[in-house]
């Protein structure tokens, strides 16, 4: 099966000021496969989140070529949800409204997409919440309408930049087993970035590891652990026996 989405040899030089190059991505390589979650893990400042915007089609590869079901990325992507690491909902907005932004962006029929977003409220536990506003609610449900924000409109894609990334610990465990919930019942591609090796295994079909700048992809890792995945899969051997080789990989001792 040809895989969904395809990345070859893409290489990303930033021209900062002065005309100063910074070598952000060399080399990078990744298949993914449909329904697949990916995560992409690696220190800050890997270029991960760079990764990300090119796949995206916001940002483009100064060498390499990118397919996305067989079709060249030469612009932004729009069968596509993203989730980035703070919210950033509309503070005007209700939950309600901000879940159905995308509808109004993509001028698709507000009235046809309601119910999805009634029923998205449901499975995300938010419902009793659809007026409220944004200040009403704690982080974790920030990120809850943010998620719903970016699959309202269907997408075959979900790209997530450190979505939980400004949750506490505690949240952004229950998140991550939130997440995991919902991608076994939409089954959508995931392509999740973090800086969180544990995270990283616990949410992965196959975690791609990226080394310190410049980004090259060190290790592509199956990770052959029971789904659905539970509080249990942490304390498994098999869990550490990853995170171990992840870490080891990235030089730390
Ligand atoms: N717009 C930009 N202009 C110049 N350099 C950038 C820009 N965006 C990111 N970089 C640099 O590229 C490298 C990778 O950044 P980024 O993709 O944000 O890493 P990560 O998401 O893994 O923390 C970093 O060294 C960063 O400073
Ligand atoms: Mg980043």
């Amino acid at each position: 099966m040809p895989s969904l989405i395809s990345v070859r040899s893409v290489t990303k030089i930033y021209e900062a000021v002065k005309g100063q190059k910074i070598l952000a991505l060399e080399g990078v390589s990744l298949d993914v496969n449909q329904g697949e979650f990916v995560t992409l893990v690696g220190p800050s400042g890997c270029g991960k989140s760079t990764l990300l915007r090119v796949i995206a089609g916001l940002l483009p590869a100064t060498s390499g070529e990118l397919h996305i079901d067989g079709k060249r990325i030469s612009g932004p992507l729009t069968d596509v949800g993203m989730v980035f690491q703070t919210p950033v909902l509309m503070p005007w907005l209700s939950v309600l409204a901000n879940m159905l932004l995308p509808i109004e962006i993509l001028k698709l029929n507000m009235e046809d997409y309601r119910k999805e977003a009634l029923e998205l409220i449901q499975v995300l536990g938010l419902e009793s919440f659809e007026n409220a506003y944004p200040f009403e609610l704690s982080g974790g449900m920030q990120s809850r309408v943010a998620i719903g924000r970016a699959l309202i409109h269907n997408p075959k894609l979900l790209l997530m930049d450190e979505p939980f990334g400004s949750l506490d610990a505690f949240t952004r465990e229950s998140m991550g087993m939130e997440l995991l919930r919902i991608w076994e019942k939409y089954r959508k591609t995931v392509i999740f970035v973090t800086h969180d090796i544990s995270e990283a295994v616990f949410l992965g079909d196959t975690v791609a590891v990226l080394t310190a700048r410049p980004g090259r992809l060190s290790q592509v890792m199956h990770i052959d652990l029971e789904r659905p995945r539970t509080m249990a899969t942490k304390s498994s051997s098999a869990f550490a026996d990853y995170t171990y080789q992840i870490r080891k990989e990235l030089g730390l001792k």
